[in-house]
């Protein structure tokens, strides 16, 4: 069978390679074998074969992808829930491959009639979204936030949990092309903004919310885009770094920190996956499949690539400006009806 493997660190459509690896061991008691579908691409996978994502670097060779979805192929003694044939979220790392066998308990069965592309985006961003949304500060319905690239998946997710909710969301987004998708997704308010003209930005910004009080910013970028979204945020707010796409550091000046009491926090999905408990998790992921199914918390999709061109997938990925993720489908995807 085939496997994306990269065997060093580097610019992600020329590191990675497609090879020919064993076929897994059929499941033991308590696995499953999984057949993989649809592969997502997000840039988490990107920056992890550049060498760049975490706080070191993962040992060589290494099959990335972080996000896909399977179905049972094969089932192994004393498992129960699941049967051959079924969709699942393998909630595991090294998804880029075309068959695995993992535990049974990191298979998570999804709706039989789930869109597979849409379920091949349903572990990393909605989750990420909800986490952002629900778990940073105390929002009430009429409340405001902001956050910046507000057209990516997460974005979007964002914005639309929001609304669910009554929340108002400030987006910005980097180009005019992007604000339409993001209006139409249900944002309160869009700005395309650049975000390296600190006073047109805070001018935007106010046009945009009027007096109300932004306690809460979320920034996926790093670099000055950080201390920019501090500087608009209500004194006492908090600012919740979560990417950086920039490839910069956040930078932001101190006398927000100290004299402004402006709080900046990090998050990451895994330690909100350590930290929430199994009740909220089954609740949230089965409100997400449900959203995915009826339509209402989707993502768009801007390429699918047989998984075989994995290098054109990868450079397709990194592009800026895309219209939805970069997804690729294996072999038995495709007889699926990918
Ligand atoms: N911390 C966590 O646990 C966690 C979990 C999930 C995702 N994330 C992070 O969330 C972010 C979004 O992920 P996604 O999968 O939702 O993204 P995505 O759908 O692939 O979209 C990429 C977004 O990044 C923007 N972008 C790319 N390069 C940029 C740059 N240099 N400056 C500003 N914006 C840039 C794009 O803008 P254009 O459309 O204009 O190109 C687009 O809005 C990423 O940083 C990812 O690592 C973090």
């Amino acid at each position: 069978m085939k496997a994306a493997i990269i065997e060093g660190f580097g610019d992600p459509a020329a590191t990675i390679q497609l090879k020919d690896v064993p076929e897994p061991a059929s499941p033991g008691p308590g696995e499953v074998t999984v057949e993989m579908l649809v592969l997502n691409i997000n840039p988490s996978d990107l920056l992890q074969i550049q060498g760049l994502y975490g706080v070191s670097r993962p040992p060589l060779p290494l099959t990335p992808g972080g996000e896909a979805v399977g179905r049972i192929a094969a089932v192994g003694e004393g498992v129960t829930g699941l049967a051959v044939g079924d969709i699942v979220s393998p909630m595991i790392l090294s998804c880029w491959v075309e068959r695995v066998t993992m535990k049974a308990s990191l298979a998570m069965k999804l709706p039989a009639g789930i869109d597979l592309k849409q379920a091949a985006m349903l572990k990393g961003n909605p989750a990420t979204a909800e986490a952002l949304l629900a778990d940073q500060l105390d929002l009430q319905p009429g409340d405001w936030l902001m956050q910046n690239a507000a057209n990516s998946a997460v974005g979007t997710f964002l914005v639309r949990l929001a609304q669910q909710r009554g929340i108002n969301t400030l987006n910005i987004v980097r180009r005019e092309s992007a604000v339409e998708a993001v209006k139409a997704a249900g944002g309160t308010a869009v700005i395309a903004d650049a975000l390296d003209d600190p006073r047109a930005f805070r001018k935007r910004v106010r046009e945009a919310v009027g007096d109300a009080k932004v306690r809460l910013a979320i920034d996926a970028i790093g670099g000055g885009a950080t201390g920019l979204m501090a500087n608009q945020v209500a004194d006492g707010g908090t600012v919740v770094n979560y990417g950086l796409l920039s490839g910069e550091q956040c930078r932001i000046d101190a006398q927000h920190l100290i004299f402004r009491k402006v709080t900046l926090k990090g998050f990451w999905l895994i330690h909100w996956f350590q930290e929430i408990g199994r009740a909220r998790l089954a609740e949230t992921y089965g409100r997400i499949a449900a959203g995915m199914a009826d339509g209402t918390l989707t993502t768009p999709v801007a390429d699918v690539v047989a998984f075989a061109e994995v290098k054109e997938a990868l450079r397709l990925a990194g592009e800026g400006g895309r219209s939805g993720k970069v997804l690729m489908v294996t072999e038995a995807g495709r007889q699926a009806g990918v």
